[in-house]
């Protein structure tokens, strides 16, 4: 890919990635308007086609770290069901530069075509959320208490949602697995991860470390209301 191939995807895609999610819709209903209402018959069966190849692959080659409905049971390897389009398709672009650091990762996204790019992070995008099982333990009252403290505080909640559902390029954090989130969050901050935008970078620059793994707890513990 030469560099003005990147510089169109960089426009292409950076005016929906940095929408506060209160200002799209939902994904349901995004959903629903692109399989039938504007979609011409031709395209939505192309669409289908397309998402079925992607299916199979995804079963074949992800789901053995993601897991088959998108909920990952693995150390350090994110949750993808209820995960946006936008935001995934960033993300696979982001490792397949190799600006995002993860082995497996950046070896699967080198060998895909932006087509692939496409077609995975459409397929992603029809996983539908699925909660975190029961903890074992309630979460702490008093720590999800300061966690949503600290929410507010620092606007978390203003792009990623009431509910940390995200939308669009701005990721769903509710659920998440909280490894996951707390070692994401330390990347985002010193810039070992860098985001597609600088939205996480300027968004973290006033938290102090310690409340990382405080923020990473309550939006692992969240639940939808
Ligand atoms: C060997 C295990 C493994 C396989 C196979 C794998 N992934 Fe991943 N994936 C990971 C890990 C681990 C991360 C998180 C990396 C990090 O911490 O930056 C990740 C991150 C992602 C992300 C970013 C999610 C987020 O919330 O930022 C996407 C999107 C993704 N993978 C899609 C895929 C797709 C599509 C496939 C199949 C083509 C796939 N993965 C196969 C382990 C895997
Ligand atoms: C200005 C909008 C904005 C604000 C404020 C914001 N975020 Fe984000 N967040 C984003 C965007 C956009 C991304 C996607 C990262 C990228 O650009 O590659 C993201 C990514 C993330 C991720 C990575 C999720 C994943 O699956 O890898 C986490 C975790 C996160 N944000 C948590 C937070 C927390 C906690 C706060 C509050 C301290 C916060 N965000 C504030 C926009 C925002």
């Amino acid at each position: 890919m030469s560099w003005r191939h990147i510089a169109a995807a960089w426009v292409l895609l950076a005016s929906a990635v940095a929408t506060p999610a209160g200002a799209q819709a939902s994904k349901a209903n995004a959903g629903a308007g692109n399989a039938t209402a504007t979609r011409p018959a031709g395209a939505a069966a192309k669409a289908a086609a397309s998402n079925a190849v992607y299916a199979e692959r995804f079963h074949n080659v992800c789901a053995e770290c993601h897991g088959a409905d998108g909920r990952s049971e693995r150390v350090g390897t994110p949750v993808l069901a209820g995960q946006h389009s936008l935001y995934a398709i960033t993300q696979l672009f982001l490792f397949r530069e190799g600006r995002r650091t993860n082995e497996s990762m950046i070896a699967l996204a080198k060998t895909m075509t932006d087509a692939d790019l496409r077609g995975f992070s459409d397929f992603i995008g029809t996983l539908q959320p699925i909660p975190a099982p029961a903890p074992a333990e309630a979460p702490d009252a008093a720590r999800m208490a300061k966690g949503q403290v600290l929410a507010q505080q620092h606007k978390c909640v203003f792009c990623h949602g009431a509910n940390f559902e995200g939308g669009q390029g701005v990721p769903r954090i509710g659920g998440q697995k909280e490894d996951y989130l707390r070692s994401t969050l330390q990347g985002l901050k010193s810039g070992e991860r860098p985001g597609y935008t600088r939205a996480m970078t300027e968004a973290l620059s006033q938290v102090p470390l310690e409340d990382l793994d405080l923020l990473a707890y309550y939006a692992a513990n969240f639940i939808a209301k």
